[in-house]
């Protein structure tokens, strides 16, 4: 069996001490797979992401990267820990040339290693080699997102976690962003993704976790879970809840 890359163990989060908005969250990646985390809206899926990032105050419970404890670590450490963290929003800087996006997200690497990063980055996305000189914020939506996860994947992560890539694209961005992501698992990274595109999301990944009031609700094959009622029931906000 091959070993989880992250392993989220009984994890307990939030915004402000004694205020979890996250609790007693248990999730895994394996190495290799398409993890999908889906939910209501304010389930805690972005809570959680944040969590396992280092950015939010963990009250208990634990996070492992490839067997180490990460729960504590510094965000800037996660980078050299080959955890990479593409937030939902302010992704990119939008004043910024792609090019000059790229170099920032290049800037801890050697200078040769830098180049030949952000060339790969062209090569896996050649619209962001069009578009190199521009500034990011003409691109369009799906472009952007481009740009985030080529920026992200400049420090060869293992696993990179994204906050509904999906989000605010057009149905043809969304296949094009969703057909990355499948190539990005068949080049060995192991991804975690929160989407609020349900199905889409499921159709592409390996498994799927749904997330209802900061607790997990249900998990299991993608292909399983698509045809599960109880999914629409949590979303619907009826059934699935503890007694
Ligand atoms: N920065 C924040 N400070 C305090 N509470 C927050 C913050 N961001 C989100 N929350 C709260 O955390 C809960 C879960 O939000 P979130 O994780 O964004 O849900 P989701 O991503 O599943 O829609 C919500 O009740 C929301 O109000
Ligand atoms: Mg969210």
């Amino acid at each position: 069996m091959t070993a989880p890359i992250l392993k989220v163990e009984g994890l307990t989060a939030g915004y402000q001490p004694g205020l979890p908005i996250i609790r007693d969250v248990t999730m895994h990646v394996t190495t290799g797979e398409l993890v999908t985390i889906i939910g209501p809206n304010g389930a805690g899926k972005s809570t959680l992401i944040k969590a396992v990032a280092g950015l939010l105050h963990v009250e208990g419970g634990k996070v492992e990267l490839a067997g180490s404890d990460i729960t504590r670590i510094d965000t800037h450490r996660m980078a050299d820990a080959a955890l990479a963290y593409v937030p939902q929003t302010d992704n990119i800087f939008a004043s910024l040339t792609v090019d000059e996006n790229l170099r920032l997200g290049a800037q801890a690497l050697s200078k040769a290693t830098a180049r030949e990063r952000v060339e790969e980055a062209y090569q896996k996305f050649p619209d962001l080699r069009r578009f190199a000189k521009k500034k990011a914020g003409v691109l369009s939506g799906g472009q952007r997102q481009m740009l985030a996860v080529g920026r992200a994947l400049l420090t060869h992560p293992e696993i990179v976690m994204l906050d509904e890539p999906s989000a605010g694209l057009s149905p043809k961005m969304v296949d094009d962003v969703f057909a990355q992501l499948v190539a990005l698992r068949a080049a060995g990274v192991s991804i975690l993704m929160v989407e609020q595109n349900a199905k889409a999301a499921m159709r592409i990944s390996d498994r799927t976790y749904v997330l209802a009031e900061g607790e997990n609700r249900l998990d299991g094959p993608s292909a399983a879970l698509l045809e599960d009622p109880e999914v629409t029931q949590i979303y619907l906000g009826r059934a699935g809840r503890k007694q």
